[in-house]
């Protein structure tokens, strides 16, 4: 069997196309544009590509994008003064600290600094909290994508065991608790650096979600023939840029799987703009 290509590029394009009427709608309800701020601190390659890529994505949907560089040198006042006052800025919709950040500048205390209100990234401890709690305010981005994704290809989630390698804050721990969350349903399983014979467990997966940082980690033996293969993995090699799965040999095990690229990160750029327009909702008098 040769897995289906979940292909994440395609929908992104189908579900930016469907925001960009909602943004429109609502600069004509309100007249109001949605503003996007996104903080780059250095000059970090894989952030460069990244922040890029959210521009670009900004102008497609109609939505407002400005970007802030500071050094890699900035200090931590620095870098919360600017945090303040996008936080103050009535025309700032949503606010993004791309990371990493530079050693040295401790992200909790940045990301704790940002307005609740304007978090799109729903990084912040109280946003942290609602999505525990199962009443998110916002959705973090890459694992809304992962999700809308499964869903909007007819991938069964309830009851499913979802196996999910890393337990960043990031994907892992946001997504695990998406998942569980009532209506979604899902039995879901975290493995991370310090589980022991992780393949094991991989192969119990009906949906496998690789977030490890580790090019090509996920090897054929290592998945439940037919299981839908999801991998976040972006690892710049001297081969070009692969994934956390070994798309070639996992292709010929799994029912379906995402290619990098053009698998999830097209997605996590679209959950942001959606997340953008949120914030332009919420923050209406
Ligand atoms: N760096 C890698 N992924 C992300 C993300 O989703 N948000 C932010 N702010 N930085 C990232």
């Amino acid at each position: 069997m040769t897995a289906t290509i979940l292909d994440g590029k395609e929908l992104a394009h189908q579900m930016q196309a469907d925001l960009a009427v909602e943004v429109a709608e609502f600069i004509e309800n309100n007249s109001v544009f949605p503003r996007l701020d996104v903080v780059l601190i250095g000059d970090n390659a894989a952030s460069e590509v990244y922040v890029r890529n959210k521009r670009q994505a900004c102008e497609r949907a109609g939505i407002d994008g400005h970007l802030h560089r500071l050094p890699a040198g900035v200090s931590i006042e620095e870098m919360l003064a600017l945090v303040h006052k996008l936080n103050k800025d009535p025309d700032v919709h949503g606010i993004l600290v791309q990371l990493p950040l530079p050693s040295g500048l401790d992200p909790a205390r940045v990301l704790q600094a940002v307005n609740p209100l304007k978090d799109v990234d729903a990084f912040h401890p109280e946003n942290v909290g609602l999505l525990v709690q199962g009443r998110p305010r916002f959705v973090p981005c890459t694992p809304h994508g992962i999700v809308e994704l499964l869903k909007r290809r007819s991938v069964p989630i309830a009851g499913r065991h979802v196996v999910i390698l890393g337990r960043s804050d990031i994907v892992g721990k946001p997504l695990a608790n998406l998942l569980l969350q009532r209506g979604t349903d899902a039995t879901v399983t975290v493995c991370h650096s310090r589980t022991p014979d992780v393949g094991r467990l991989t192969r119990l997966a009906d949906i496998l979600v690789v977030a490890i940082g580790r090019p090509r980690f996920v090897t054929a033996e290592m998945v439940q023939p037919g299981a839908a293969v999801i991998d976040v993995g972006m690892n710049r090699t001297p081969e070009g840029l692969v994934g956390d799965v070994d798309f070639e040999s996992v292709r010929e095990v799994a029912g379906m799987i995402t290619p990098v690229p053009g698998g999830v990160g097209p997605l996590t750029v679209t959950m942001l703009l959606h997340n953008t327009l949120v914030a332009a909702r919420v923050q209406q008098p």
